[in-house]
């Protein structure tokens, strides 16, 4: 037998209680036992929001609410920034080329995080667009934007923030209201902890009345006024027939979240990312990113190695699955995962195994070195027993 560890940023593991969860038998979603279970979601879906102003559930992947984003807001014409730091931040140009849609690159390096200042020129030379679509976290290079600095900029003009924090949402700890924040976007098989198929989106008041005054918008499907309309308290339920089982999964996590609490969910999420640091640090293996993520963190696969080889033989032969690089970074980088259901020893699991195939490819590493690095770090989790 080989026992498998699922240690990639997406899909993440799901807890045993989830699961149990989604496994009773499926309901029908035009009864009120889906609705007492859609409007009790909803409600917490708010909550880990931080907004008043309404949250909607789609049964799609998060590139799917990514589109439906760019669609609601902006019609054939219309201009929109977008920050180019990755693949994913890549993605909202491919979208809005499909649409017609003036799109404004702002084009950063990989592994950089993008400047604020860089957006605000973006602003200055495009007072006309309708909103600045970026990622909290770059997944492909396993980097933060500085969301709350951008939302600052478009808070007093006419122009949306809209945040993909497909890898963000229930990691760190993003106010909608308070910063300004007009669309956030996340997806279930991230720290949502659920299996794909299930993206969730919170939209502010001034995303909603940009909404409404988009003249043309161009999808049936994601018509998020449609959605609005059936979405809200009184009616909690969906247009279309939705991810029933993924929404009944939804509310054992974010039940979970809750009883775990905020602050500890983020502490437990940046301790994870600290310790997976301190670990390839004492490795010396260097960081993808210069601003890195809490989500997940990309190490440089030293040069003598074989990247591509190294991951798969993790994969098949060790059973232990992290994700590749892509683009330019492909066979380059592996990049772990410390979102959702993950505590300190998977972040032990990921140096041991790190170690072992570092061995095994005959590169020159003394195991133990990263695990005791990390454990160092993650021993804070717990509290000191006095003698
Ligand atoms: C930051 C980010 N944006 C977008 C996506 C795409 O989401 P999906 O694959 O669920 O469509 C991902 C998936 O890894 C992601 O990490």
């Amino acid at each position: 037998m080989m026992k498998q560890y699922l240690l990639s940023p997406g899909p993440t593991v799901i807890p045993e209680q989830v699961l149990l969860r989604m496994a009773a038998p499926i309901i029908h979603h035009r009864t009120p036992q889906f609705s007492k279970i859609f409007a009790e979601t909803r409600t917490m879906l708010q909550k880990l929001h931080q907004t008043t102003s309404d949250t909607l559930m789609l049964s799609c992947s998060g590139t799917g609410a990514m589109e439906a984003a760019v669609m609601n807001v902006c019609t054939t014409g219309d201009t929109m920034i977008y920050v180019n730091a990755g693949k994913f931040g890549e993605r909202w140009g491919n979208i809005a080329a499909k649409h017609h849609i003036h799109a404004i690159e702002i084009k950063v390096t990989w592994g950089d995080a993008v400047t604020v200042d860089a957006v605000k020129a973006a602003l200055d030379a495009h007072p006309q667009a309708k909103a600045v679509f970026v990622q909290a976290s770059e997944t492909s290079t396993t980097t933060e934007n500085p969301i709350q600095a951008i939302a600052a900029l478009t808070k007093d003009i006419d122009c949306l923030t809209v945040v993909d924090a497909i890898t963000a949402l229930g990691v760190i700890d993003m106010p909608m209201d308070d910063w300004g924040l007009d669309i956030v976007i996340s997806g279930s098989q991230k720290a949502f902890m659920l299996p794909p198929g299930l993206a969730t989106m919170g939209i502010s008041e001034k995303a909603w009345a940009m909404i409404e005054s988009n003249p043309d918008c161009q999808t049936f499907y994601f018509d998020l006024l449609t959605e609005r309309k059936v979405q809200q308290a009184g009616k909690d339920t969906t247009a279309w027939t939705p991810a029933i089982s993924l929404i009944v999964g939804l509310n054992e996590v974010l039940n979970m979240m809750f009883s775990e609490g905020l602050d500890q969910l983020y502490a437990r999420h940046t301790l994870l990312a600290k310790g997976t640091r301190a670990g390839f640090n004492a490795l010396g293996m260097k960081l993808v990113s210069k601003v890195p993520a809490t989500s997940a963190t990309g190490v440089f696969i030293p040069e003598t190695v074989d990247g591509g080889a190294f991951v798969k033989y993790l994969r098949d032969v060790m059973g232990v699955t992290f994700a590749g690089g892509q683009d330019d970074l492909k066979n380059r980088i592996i990049r772990v995962a410390h979102l959702g259901y993950y505590d300190v020893f998977d972040v032990c699991n990921i140096m041991s195994a790190v170690e072992i195939a570092l061995n095994r490819f005959g590169y020159p590493v003394q195991m133990g070195v990263g695990v005791a690095a990390a454990q160092t770090v993650l021993a804070e989790r717990f509290p000191k027993v006095e003698a």
